[in-house]
């Protein structure tokens, strides 16, 4: 489009706010940040993902994914997440004893990490949501992910993904929604951590 149809007073005020842009390297409602060139790849190519990577940061932060996949620490003001493990998952070095026996109407434990749980399904850990390769979303695609989701399934073919996973939750999500949690995760710094495979119900109490 080469007509421009905006009236003279949009027009005088479209390049009022562009002076105030230039003097003072801000525009109304819009940090400065937002006009900066995307960041480049490491080839020098525009990095594309930007948008969808920051769209995904947006949408895991929201949607409690930190609560469970980040071991939780003793912080000076109680419980938080330790960053340094973000979305690592339950750490693979946590020695855990069998899971305590509950009272009717009390069905499920938690870990103080949040990372543990159990269960009438017996004992679930979070996964490592990291892109690392062996213990990790590292050899993953989005297609694997979204299934994932969209299936209650591993990678969509493999074995049910166990409570307190909200997978129905997050049924809700669009695959787009999903592609973008997905390249966010993808862009995380990798962390090795395998996390333990989830055990039975009969395993899940110690024994009388
Ligand atoms: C209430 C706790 C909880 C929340 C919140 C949660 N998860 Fe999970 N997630 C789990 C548990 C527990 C498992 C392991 C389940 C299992 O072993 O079957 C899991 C497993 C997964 C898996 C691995 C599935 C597989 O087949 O290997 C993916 C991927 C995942 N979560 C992604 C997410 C994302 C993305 C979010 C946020 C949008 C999220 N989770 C939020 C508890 C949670």
């Amino acid at each position: 489009m080469t007509h421009d149809t905006r009236s003279a007073p949009r027009r005088a005020a479209a390049a009022a706010a562009a002076a105030a842009v230039a003097a003072f390297g801000f525009a109304l409602g819009a940090p400065v940040a937002a006009q900066a060139p995307a960041p480049k790849a490491k080839d020098g190519k525009a990095n594309l993902n930007l948008d969808k990577v920051a769209r995904g940061k947006y949408l895991v932060s929201t949607s409690a994914c930190m609560d469970c996949h980040t071991p939780w620490k003793m912080g000076p003001k109680g419980p938080e997440p330790d960053l340094s493990l973000t979305l690592s998952g339950h750490p693979e070095k946590m020695t855990m004893p069998p899971a305590p026996k509950l009272q009717e109407p009390w069905v499920m434990a938690a870990a103080g990490t949040n990372t543990a749980w159990a269960g009438p399904w017996g004992v679930s850990f979070t996964a490592n949501l990291t892109p690392d390769p062996d213990t990790g979303l590292g050899l993953w695609t989005e297609r694997d992910f979204v299934a994932t989701i969209r299936t209650g399934r591993h990678m969509g073919r493999g074995r049910e993904v166990l409570p307190p996973m909200p997978i129905a939750v997050y049924q809700n999500f669009t695959d787009e929604d999903l592609g973008a949690i997905f390249a966010y995760l993808k862009s995380l710094p990798p962390i090795r951590n395998r996390v333990p495979e989830p055990l039975p119900p009969q395993l899940t109490s110690a024994k009388p």
